[in-house]
């Protein structure tokens, strides 16, 4: 409780720290995942997808899409509580409140998706119906991505030195939310809805019920990925070697091509992990870049679209 009387500050929050606009965006941005994305969308989804008449394979590929989706997000909802404890800022820690509480949000959109939509579509079109927590759908990829993530997260209990946090930003912030889900939501609306730089391996249905969750989450992780990017910075800039950031990125790098290559149906899965690689790349030049400044907060979600 040391923060209390801390008279080395004037107000209690600083209004132009990065992590507190972060915040404030965070707030004005709200959204429910209950009532925003309409009832009627997820109906309309769920017809095109029987009318469509997807086959067994297709149908078993845009579970396994949606499973790694709803599993990631349960994940980091569970091991971002520790970030939240070794961040000594108040402006921080209100920052890591609104990201595990948008969290939450997203594994509650995609929870709702399989039942509303997976589910009853599968019974439609007389399908196995298969729950989103089956083994199936974990491959050994994503398995051991979220294996580093979790021992990451756990040193930073041992031993919280700023190597150790720029490690868990690699991971978390940088590596789950800034690589594997924007290539999987560039998927996803490649094959649902009409854009024009479409890497999906046949023609499906514009599902607007997804698209509309997927793009309610996706401005959220837009403000994730700043925070990590701006974080990252600040401990280069506070004398961590730009090589660890190369190296656990680099380390990861395998984990995440595997998750992306078994697609075939829904979407090609080369363009997939090229894309994956561009992103990559672009997060590390982002970061290492020292002349490089983070746009502003509006226009950094905008900039992730
Ligand atoms: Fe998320
Ligand atoms: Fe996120």
């Amino acid at each position: 409780m040391t923060q209390i009387n801390d008279t080395s500050r004037d107000f209690r929050l600083d209004q132009e720290y990065q992590p507190q606009k972060f915040f404030k965006h965070a707030v004005y941005n709200h959204w429910d995942p209950y009532e925003d994305v309409p009832q009627q969308l997820l109906v309309d989804d769920r017809e095109k997808l029987v009318d469509h008449g997807l086959t067994r394979d297709e149908f078993e590929e845009f579970m396994n899409a949606l499973a790694l989706f709803g599993a990631g997000e349960e994940a980091v909802t569970e091991d971002l509580a520790p970030l939240m404890a070794v961040l000594e800022d108040v402006n921080d820690q209100m920052y890591i409140s609104s990201q595990i509480y948008e969290e939450a949000k997203h594994t509650q959109f995609f929870d709702r998706y399989w039942r509303e939509v997976v589910f009853p579509v599968a019974e439609e079109l007389g399908f196995e119906k298969v729950y989103p927590t089956d083994q199936r759908f974990f491959m050994d990829g994503y398995v051991s991505l979220f294996d580093k993530n979790e021992a990451a997260m756990e040193k930073l209990h041992e031993e919280d030195t700023p190597e150790n946090r720029a490690e868990a930003y690699c991971h978390y912030h940088l590596t789950v939310e800034g690589v594997v889900a924007q290539t999987a939501y560039y998927g996803f609306e490649s094959a649902f809805s009409p854009r024009a730089d479409d890497i999906s391996a046949r023609e499906y249905p514009d599902l607007e019920g997804l698209i509309e969750g997927t793009a309610y989450v996706r401005s959220d992780e837009g403000r994730h990925v700043g925070f990590g990017m701006f974080k990252i910075q600040q401990l280069l800039e506070d004398g961590v070697d730009e090589a660890v950031i190369h190296e656990t990125m680099t380390d990861l790098l395998p984990d995440v091509y595997d998750i992306f290559e078994g697609f075939e149906l829904l979407f090609e899965a080369d363009a997939l992990v090229d894309y994956a690689s561009e992103k990559f790349d672009h997060r590390m030049e982002t970061i290492t870049d020292t002349d490089h400044e983070l746009p502003p907060v509006e226009r950094l979600v905008e900039v992730e679209r």
